[in-house]
Formats: structure tokens, sequence, C-alpha cells
């Protein structure tokens, strides 16, 4: 099959969060099964690769610009598969992925960029797969500029919801500068009439299919209290929505092989886990009994994540109970601050660290006890299934893939700790229970690590449901 897969991320050229894991991982899967898998994103100022020229000048008209790009490309390193970059400097040379004034236009040449590289390369998709809001009009774009081209004439067009809360709106100002004035008709009407246009609605509206990361997330954005506004519109494509949980990326992420790992360790011998604690300990200068109980945050600390809940709940339970905890994160500064804070008033049990560090994030989900990701909701969830792989039970709260992904710890049995109300009691509950288990001694705690450990939950047991609806959508290929 040909496949176009365009994302505003796709690691490790871009990356700000599971996006641009996914990014990478799910395209890699389908080259690797054989598929022609074509990637696009913008070659943003923070990109490091050595990039070979494709298509040295592309000119195409947008509304009133005359839009000058080209197109190189990288393979995706530890992989054959090549990845497109759309040069464009005046819109991608710039600090930053997103939260331009001018983001409509960066997203809206994205789209368009990659169907005229298509165009150019002779390269007809039998399935465009687009991501988020940034890539949401490249479903209409192939209802209208580009559906008299005998090249998409059977291209069928996927989107992958990964985040329902981040919806791409602009002004309804931005229709004839995004060169989408003969398309106003195609374009959601109420958003119209509320002077607004978003990306994610017109993408909602006009993709063959729509999928999003996981089964729970799934039901849970056709419901009033999860749908985001969008509830209603969702509903009406009910019948082509489908939810496919994530994989997890098992080259990058294997506790016997992890390449930024001081010690290794697997299933059959967790000795290494050990080390790897008290390396993580030594590194933090977090002081005390080597058995003392470690939980680990790895997060982009926003109003998603449930970072209000620990502010309410993580002093108390510091002073109560015996444990350490070390926290990485970037984002709101209330919650930086809040984290800051806490580390300077028990300097002996927190470490809190800012910035983004991939090695760090590894070293964190292998030296923890517990991971803690108590999400207000989680399309699917990335860092739960790092620790599970890694034997570090989550505490979660019960949403999304993080319902899909752990199974609550009960005599012998799951594989973490679930707290069905987002509340403080219901946090504070999953904390002291899985601390309550980890004092219960290391035979009953290895079960539970191994029962997490042995969990199908590489990309590999994922990436049929793709290649079953991409055929589905698409008789006759593959
Ligand atoms: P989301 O996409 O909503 O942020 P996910 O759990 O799906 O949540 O994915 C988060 C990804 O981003 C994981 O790969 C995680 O390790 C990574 N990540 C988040 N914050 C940081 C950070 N400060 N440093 C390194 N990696 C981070
Ligand atoms: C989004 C979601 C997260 C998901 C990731 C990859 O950022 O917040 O739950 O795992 O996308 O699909």
């Amino acid at each position: 099959m040909n496949v176009l897969f365009v994302s505003s991320e796709v690691a490790p050229f871009a990356k700000t969060g599971g996006l641009g894991d996914v990014g990478a991982a799910l395209p890699r899967h389908l080259h690797e099964r054989g598929h022609d898998v074509r990637v696009f994103l913008p070659l943003y100022r923070s990109v490091q690769a050595e990039l070979t020229a494709v298509l040295p000048e592309m000119t195409f008209a947008m509304g009133p610009h005359t839009v000058r790009a080209s197109i190189l490309s990288a393979p995706l390193p530890r992989s054959g598969m090549p990845v497109y970059f759309v040069r464009c400097p005046s819109l991608y040379d710039r600090r930053g992925i997103y939260d331009a004034p001018d983001d409509h236009l960066r997203f809206a040449v994205l789209n368009r960029a990659a169907l005229e590289a298509c165009r150019a390369l002779r390269f007809s998709p039998d399935i465009a797969h687009v991501n988020d809001w940034p890539t949401g009009l490249l479903p209409l774009l192939l209802r209208t500029s580009f559906a008299q081209d005998p090249l998409f004439a059977k291209t069928r067009s996927v989107l992958t919801i990964h985040n329902l809360g981040h919806q791409g709106t602009f002004p309804a100002s931005a229709v004839p500068d995004m060169g989408l004035e003969p398309a106003r008709a195609l374009l959601h009407q109420d958003d119209l009439r509320q002077g607004r246009v978003r990306f994610l609605t017109t993408g909602i509206l006009h993709a063959n299919a729509i999928t999003t990361v996981s089964p729970t997330y799934a039901r849970e954005i056709q419901t009033f209290e999860r749908g985001v506004g969008l509830d209603g519109l969702l509903r009406t494509r009910r019948d082509v929505l489908f939810g496919i949980l994530n994989g997890i990326d098992e080259d990058e992420w294997n506790p016997s092989s992890d390449r930024h790992l001081p010690h290794h360790f697997s299933v059959e011998d967790l000795s290494g886990k050990a080390r790897c604690k008290t390396a993580l300990l030594d590194a933090l200068r977090l002081r005390g009994q080597a058995e003392m109980p470690l939980v680990g945050l790895v997060s982009r600390l926003v109003w998603q994540k449930g970072i209000d809940l620990c502010m309410a709940v993580l002093p108390r339970l510091l002073r109560k109970r015996p444990f350490r905890l070390v926290v990485l994160g970037n984002g709101e500064q209330r919650y930086t601050q809040f984290f800051a804070r806490l580390a300077d008033a028990f300097p002996a049990q927190v470490s809190y660290q800012s910035g983004f560090d991939e090695t760090r994030a590894h070293w964190i989900e292998a030296g923890c006890d517990l991971f803690l990701m108590p999400s207000r909701y989680e399309p699917c969830g990335l860092n739960q299934m790092y620790s599970l792989r890694y034997g570090t039970p989550p505490i979660v709260h019960k949403t999304g893939g993080l319902a899909d992904t752990v199974q609550q710890w009960d005599r012998g049995r799951g594989t973490g700790f679930v707290f069905d109300h987002f509340d403080e009691a219901g946090l504070t509950w999953a904390v002291e229970r899985a601390l309550d288990v980890y004092a219960q001694g290391r035979a009953q705690w290895e079960v539970l690590q191994r029962n997490g450990m042995r969990m199908p939950l590489g990309w590999r047991h994922r990436i049929g449901e793709y290649v079953e609806l991409y055929r589905k959508l698409r008789p006759g290929i593959g």
C-alpha cells in the first residue's frame, strides 16, 4: 500500500509529547511490513538531521500567498523509512513548534505542501493518514483542490485524534488567507456562524475514517463530559470512528537493551532494576534507605495531566508516609513552581527537574518503584505503558487509555493502582494502597511487576489494526 503520513511531530526530529513518538513508530511499523510510507513534517529550526534535497523548488498559490517551499529528506534513524521535511524558512525557521500567531498559515502550508510534493514525486497514496488538528485540512483538500487529479482519485483519508483538547481554532478571516474561500460551503457552518474556523472540525467532517488512540477515549469523546464541544459532531460520524490503542516502540523502550540506562534488566532477571534505582538516587542526591519507595512522574505539566490533584495531595502524603518522589517536566508556571517549592520543602525526599530530557525520562521509568499518572483525561498515554514494561507499576486515574492499559492489582492479578474518581480522596487512596502493597514485601511486588512487564504492548501487536482499517477503506489493495 502507498501511505502518505503527515504529522506536526515525528521523533527524534520534533517532539513535544506522545504525538512525536507515535508519529515515528506507527509509520515505521507500516514501513517494516513492506508498505511504501512517506512521512511529512515541517523543517523546524530544531530539526537535527543530515538532509538530502528531494524537490529543490516547489511553488504554489494559497489564497493571496505564493508559497515557495522545498522538500528535503532524511531516513528515520535505525530504519530506512524516508522522512520528508517541508522547508519554508519564513514559516518554520523559528523557536518552538506551536503557538505562533500565524499557525493557521504554517500548518495550512504543511497540508498543501505534502499533497503538492506527492504530485511532483508522482506518488499516488492509497491512504492519506493525518494526525491531530495541524493536519486537519488535508482531507478537505483531497475533496476540493486535489479532487480532479487522477493521482488522488482513489486516495482515502484517515484522521487520528490524539487529543481532542487541541482543535486549531482561528478567526474566520483565516479562511481566505488559507485559500479556502472556494471551499467555504464545505467548512463547519456553525463554526463560521460563530466567526471561527477549526482545523479539527474540518478534518472530522471530511476524513473517510476517524481513529483515536484508545477504545475508551473513542467512547468518551462522544459524551458531553469529554467531547470538548465536539461530541455531537463525532456522534454523527460514529460509523467511521474507531479506537485503536497506541503501542510502544520496543526498540526505544526495552529495559534489556535501552541505550540510555546504566544497567539492564528483564522479566527473568530484575536485579539490574535495583542498580538503576541506586544510580538514579545517587544522581538525584536523594537520601534514605534503599528500600524506601521511589515514585516517578514524567509529564508535560498541564491541566490535562491532573497536576492540580498532585498539588492538593502530595505535601500531606509526603509528611505522612516515607517515600521519595522524582519529577521531570516542563509546562505551566504554576505547576513548575509548585514542584520547585515541593523539592525545597522536602529536600531529602523530592527531586524536580524542569526541561526536556530523554535520557532522564528513561532513567526514571527504570529506576522508580512506582509511576504516577493521575491524568484528568488521557487519550492513550504512553508513559504508563513504558512504566509497565519497566517493572514500575503505575498509579492512574481510570480514564481513556489509562483505563484500557492498567488493571487494578488484587490478590495476585493486575498491573497497577487505579482510582475511579478524579478527586483528592481518589488519588490519596491509590497512592496509599500502592505504598501499602509495596511494604508487604518483595514476593508479591515482583508478581505485580512481572504481570505488567509481560503485557503485549509493542506496536507489532497493534499495527495490524491500522492495516485492516486501511484495507476496509481501499478494498482490493495491499
Ligand atoms: P502526552 O502526549 O499527552 O504528553 P504521552 O504519555 O502520550 O503524553 O507521551 C509523553 C511523551 O513525552 C513520553 O515519551 C514522555 O517520556 C515524554 N516526555 C514528556 N515530558 C518529558 C520531559 N520533560 N523530558 C523527556 N520526555 C518527556
Ligand atoms: C496525545 C495524548 C496522549 C497520547 C499521545 C499519542 O498527546 O495526550 O494521551 O498518548 O497523544 O497518541
